[in-house]
């Protein structure tokens, strides 16, 4: 794993930025994203490239991570909603190329199917930006006996309803369940990027670190794949 520690969130952003910048510009790259607290730098950052003409997503197609179950994607809440303010809106990138699980699908067994099909049809994943929830998630692929392999609708764990609810009017407005990428989704991306600030996120990132594989811990799944770059801040790796 190629380890890179930044000093904080803004360098840790410009990190990130950069790797996906010369993976997408005057490519026909497939890109896996996430959402939350950790990737909005980034976000921020490739969208002044795209506006000052220093990235280019003309050929690019994305699939994120996971939305909740059920949500509309003109929820602001929805991670659909997310993306398109956020990036989507402000780069180059066709919109019809842009992939995110239907939290209002009529039957989320087969949405997820189809995702795993869609994903195909394209060549699979490229790079795959990933963040970590503070209790080691991906994705939303909550610590557990079992973790799941393909794209499937999963139940939060209350940490993370708990973890997510700044985002909401009070927790129990958080949708307590998702439909997500499994873990061999994301293991199949030909590269995966590892984003990490804070405090928060160093006990996963440590375990991770150490090299063993749990599912309890799930981010530590990525010590299976053979070219992960982990990108975090000194809080995120050393802890305070
Ligand atoms: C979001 C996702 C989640 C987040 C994780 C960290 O699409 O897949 O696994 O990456 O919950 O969230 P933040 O970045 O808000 O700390």
């Amino acid at each position: 794993m190629k380890i890179i520690i930044c000093n904080d969130y803004a360098e840790m952003s410009a990190k990130a930025a950069e790797i996906v910048r010369d993976a997408v510009s005057g490519k026909k790259a497939c890109l896996g994203l996430a959402t939350g607290s950790t990737p909005e730098g980034m976000y921020d950052l490739l969208s002044s490239m795209c506006k000052k003409g220093e990235c280019d997503f003309s050929g690019i197609t994305t699939f994120n991570l996971d939305e909740y179950y059920p949500i509309s994607p003109d929820d602001p809440q929805s991670y659909r909603y997310y993306m398109n303010k956020r990036f989507f809106d402000k780069i180059n990138i066709d919109i019809n190329s842009t992939f995110i699980p239907d939290g209002l699908a009529a039957d989320p067994g087969i949405e997820c199917s189809e995702y795993e099909k869609k994903i195909a049809e394209r060549g699979g994943i490229d790079l795959q930006i990933i963040g970590i929830g503070p209790n080691g998630h991906i994705g939303f692929n909550e610590p557990d006996e079992e973790l799941i392999p393909l794209t499937h609708v999963t139940n939060l764990a209350s940490s993370t309803v708990e973890a997510n609810s700044r985002f909401f009017a009070s927790p129990d407005e958080v949708p307590k369940q998702a439909l997500t990428m499994g873990i061999k989704t994301i293991l199949s991306a030909g590269r995966i990027i590892v984003l990490a600030s804070g405090s928060a996120k160093h006990k996963a990132l440590s375990k991770m670190l150490d090299g063993k594989i749990s599912t309890m811990c799930p981010v530590t799944m990525v010590n299976l794949h053979r070219n992960v770059t982990l990108i975090c801040d000194k809080e995120a790796y050393y802890g305070r």
